[in-house]
């Protein structure tokens, strides 16, 4: 790997960042086809590619936007993949509060603003304003060696999108309400992981300016010679 191309790949793993404003103009068609051949390329279990994937744009983005809203309100959830606060450890709930307060902060939103966190909630069943949101469908069998390669997957759309000049936001919160992506979109089988919302990032948005940064390397890798 030459020097150019380290640098230029280490800005665009740094430079990428979760977007939570973005603007309504369209991806074209050809960046879009562009990213997503990009990201199959992403390695997996014995080359098995175990992703489905779902691009949804145009009246089917605004159709599902309206059905996530009105399944949130209903508090209709439905998960492929159970989530609860046991998932993080201690270590992990300490790093997801400095993450909450971050964006919370930028959004100027105080711990008991019920009205503002509700309005935030439906942005973010929106897409945060985006025009398209990609969803990654993991095996039926839940397998975990198998949905982790969604993971690889999801992370090489993400690098392709920045390379790309397109915003993202991967949303596991999309995926508290795959009943009702399911029945809008007419999907059969699998298990949905997560959305990434996708389009250009409102640069004015106060919230896209949020860093959140990274703990040390040594806080969780060791190296042994
Ligand atoms: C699997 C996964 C699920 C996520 N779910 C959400 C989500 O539901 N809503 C959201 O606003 N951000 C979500 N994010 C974005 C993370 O909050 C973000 O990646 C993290 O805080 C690090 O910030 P950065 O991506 O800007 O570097 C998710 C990220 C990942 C990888």
């Amino acid at each position: 790997m030459t020097i150019e191309l380290a640098d230029a790949v280490g800005q665009l793993i740094r430079g990428r960042r979760a977007t939570r404003a973005f603007l309504s103009d369209s991806v074209p068609e050809g960046t879009i086809e562009a990213v997503f051949g990009l990201a199959g390329s992403a390695p997996s279990n014995a080359n098995a590619q175990p992703w489905q994937v779902e691009v949804v744009s145009g009246a089917a983005r605004d159709e599902l936007a309206d059905a996530l809203v009105s399944a949130h309100r209903a508090g209709r959830r439905t998960l492929d993949f159970p989530y609860d606060e046991s998932i993080y450890s201690p270590v992990h709930r300490r790093r997801r509060a400095a993450f909450g307060a971050a964006v919370y902060s930028a959004l100027g939103i105080g711990r008991g603003d019920e009205d503002l966190r509700t309005d935030y909630d439906l942005k973010s069943l929106s897409f945060y304003g985006a025009p398209h949101v990609a969803l990654l469908y993991a095996p039926e069998s839940g397998n975990p060696r198998l949905t982790a390669d969604v993971g690889m997957y999801a992370q090489t759309l993400l690098l392709a999108m920045a390379a790309h000049g397109v915003a993202s936001c991967p949303q596991a919160v999309l995926s508290f309400y795959s009943g009702t992506i399911r029945e809008t979109l007419g999907i059969t089988g699998g298990k949905l992981l997560l959305g990434v919302s996708f389009g250009y990032a409102d640069p004015d948005a106060p919230i896209n300016a949020v860093e959140v940064g990274r703990e040390p390397m040594p806080e969780t890798t060791r190296f042994h010679r």
